[in-house]
């Protein structure tokens, strides 16, 4: 089993974020005592033995915002589920992850540190609303490093209206500088989102799609191999299960789940997450729906598509792009030869 931990607070809200996440911190205490509950009930109720869970991740929101002392209680709960070599993920930005957090966060066993890092130029920081200056990323990644944080990533976002070749060098250059110290790379291009400052703004993305693959090619010539669209390096296990469709449990403010054919959210709104964690919509996915996720995830990573989900037409289609290079077959997978369209591709051969 794989588990999604959700902390939704932020020190402030980033202009492009459209992820669940509060700034007010007086809720902290309710939140994690509502949490504890919400995960005692699921694991209760899917029958979760000891040693079952192959991969945590705990994301957010921003979970370095967080005080250890609210952690304590959730690690007593999990540590005899995680299994004896998962993978243990949490997210932290770079201006909350002090050190005393991040020794703490290593003795409560987690293994992996997913560092919002964004950008490594002032300029684009202050576009984006980020509260970091790059020194603090530098010293953040030295700091867990030193911790004992082996398996670490940085997250990047790159097509934004500053990123010119000169800005993408910028950004590459920097993060050669600190490579040695990761294992991973998640390099996202801006996404216009609604609710956000940048809702709207179209203009704020570059658009530039031989920028972008310049970016990915550079990404990897630094020693991180693209594995899916938006990521490089060590494989994440935990991201690895979503993309093979595999079942997790979700826990904490809206929260996603997924269980065969079933998905599972909790309460959107924090005081009726507070009131009743355990609570859960289901929705059920048809033979359709299922088909076109594994289309999308699976074009858009190395996990590719089995033969056996699709239907006479589709494997046709699927065969006349074999012919024009873009997808490959090989043990009954069709794998997808260039992430960049991978949507596309998925969309032409939606059931
Ligand atoms: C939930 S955040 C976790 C990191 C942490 N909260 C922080 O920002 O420091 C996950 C990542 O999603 C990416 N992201 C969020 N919104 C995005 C958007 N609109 N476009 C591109 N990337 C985005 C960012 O790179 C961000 O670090
Ligand atoms: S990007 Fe991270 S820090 Fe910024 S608002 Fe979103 S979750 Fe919070």
């Amino acid at each position: 089993m794989h588990l999604y931990i959700h902390i939704p607070f932020c020190e402030s809200k980033c202009h492009y974020c459209s992820f669940t996440s509060l700034k007010k911190k007086d809720y902290e205490e309710a939140y994690f005592k509502a949490l504890l509950e919400d995960l005692k009930f699921q694991f209760d109720y899917f029958k979760l033995s000891k040693n079952s869970i192959q991969t945590l991740f705990i994301g957010g929101g921003t979970p370095s915002v967080v005080e250890e002392k609210f952690y304590e209680k959730i690690f007593n709960f999990l540590a005899p589920y995680l299994s004896q070599n998962s993978e243990n993920t949490i997210e932290a930005n770079p201006k909350s992850s002090i050190d005393s957090w991040l020794k703490n966060m290593k003795n409560f066993g987690l293994n992996r540190i997913s560092f919002g890092a964004q950008s490594f130029h002032s300029k684009k920081l202050e576009f984006l609303g980020r509260q970091h200056t790059q020194k603090e990323l530098f010293e953040s990644v030295e700091n867990a490093k030193k911790n004992g944080f082996e398996n670490i990533n940085l997250d990047l976002i790159y097509d934004t209206k500053f990123d010119d070749k000169k800005m993408l060098d910028f950004e590459l250059l920097h993060l050669e500088k600190i490579k040695k110290n990761l294992k991973h790379v998640s390099a996202y291009h801006l996404s216009i989102e609604k609710n956000t400052a940048f809702a709207n703004c179209f203009h704020f993305k570059k658009n530039a799609p031989r920028l972008m693959k310049y970016f990915i090619e550079q990404i990897q010539i630094l020693g991180f191999k693209q594995y899916e669209i938006s990521n490089f390096g060590r494989i994440c296990k935990h991201n690895l299960a979503y993309w093979q469709g595999k079942d997790y449990i979700g826990c904490g403010l809206s929260a996603v789940g997924f269980l065969k054919n079933q998905r599972f959210y909790t309460a959107k709104n924090l005081k009726t997450y507070i009131l009743n964690p355990s609570l859960r919509q289901i929705e059920n996915l048809n033979q359709k729906e299922l088909c076109l996720e594994r289309l999308f995830l699976g074009f858009r990573s190395k996990v590719g598509v089995h033969k056996k989900i699709l239907n006479t037409i589709q494997i046709q289609k699927a065969n006349e792009l074999v012919a024009n290079k873009k997808l490959e077959l090989k043990n009954n997978r069709f794998y997808n030869l260039n992430f960049l369209i991978s949507d596309e591709l998925a969309l032409y051969l939606a059931p």
